[in-house]
């Protein structure tokens, strides 16, 4: 998609309507990222506005975050328990908070939000970095089936629809290059709105490949944070990586 910045898409305006965005997840994804935290704590990769690191500071845990975007950083540090949540602002498959951690983590399909296989195994050597010794990667993400059908290279839905507004979910898959380009677009009496979006689809096998070059192993792989088993039905995975013995 052409002049599309990851990056600059989580603007100010953004990031302030990103603070009420929950998914129902918050409480399961906390507790079983707080099940990996022992003395040296949590990172978390594309921290955002600390929708998953707030409720997992509010558990106990020290949490750490680098973010891309400095507007989310804003609201994360605009929240009460957010505000002690030490955040340094750059590329998650390059930046450095400096330490080691119990966890570090990175979910709701953000790992798709690198849009090239060097930066996503970049991603993961990153990650590797921040280890301790013992330490775990944890990553949440879709599988790709689940966004666009195999074969399939293209779809419009209607996302939301009401007698003054229509929300439309405009996407476009290209296998060679893997990446889903899709745009949300609202349509009103007063205007359109367009919140476009560019994620690079990898399977949960090719992301075991990306755990390997960076010296990591698959350790668990779930279908949910419950814990549920991942199988052929699985919309989605939470993958643990560890350092390979
Ligand atoms: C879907 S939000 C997820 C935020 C948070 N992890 C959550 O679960 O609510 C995606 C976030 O990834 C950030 N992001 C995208 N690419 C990034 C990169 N390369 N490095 C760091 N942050 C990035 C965006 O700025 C945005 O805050």
């Amino acid at each position: 998609m052409k002049d599309f910045d990851p990056i600059k898409s989580w603007d100010a305006e953004r990031a302030k309507r990103y603070v009420t965005h929950l998914r129902g997840d918050e409480a399961d994804a906390a507790e079983f990222l707080a099940s990996y935290a022992k003395e040296s704590g949590a990172l978390e990769f594309a921290i955002g506005t600390g929708r998953i690191g707030i409720p997992l500071k509010e558990k106990g845990v020290a949490v750490s975050g680098i973010e891309g975007s400095p507007e989310m950083v804003a609201q994360l540090h605009a929240h009460p328990t957010g505000k002690d949540i030490p955040a340094v602002v750059g590329d998650m498959s390059q930046a450095t908070t400096g330490k080691k951690y119990d966890v570090v983590y990175l979910v709701y399909n953000t790992i798709f939000n690198l849009l090239t296989a060097d930066d996503q195994i970049r991603c993961f050597e990153n990650a590797a970095k921040h280890m301790t010794k013992d330490g775990v990667f944890i990553v949440e993400t879709a599988v790709p089936h689940a966004w666009i059908e195999p074969g399939k290279s293209d779809y419009v839905k209607a996302e939301h629809v009401s007698g003054m507004e229509i929300t439309l979910d405009v996407a476009r898959y290209d296998p060679v290059t893997q990446l889903f380009e899709e745009n949300h677009v609202t349509l009103t009496e007063s205007g359109i709105r367009m919140v476009p979006i560019v994620c690079r689809l990898i399977t949960p096998g090719e992301m075991d490949l990306m755990a390997r070059i960076a010296g990591l192993r698959l350790v668990d792989r779930y279908g949910d944070w419950k814990r549920s088993a991942f199988d052929s039905n699985s919309v989605m995975h939470v993958s643990v990586y560890g350092f390979r013995n």
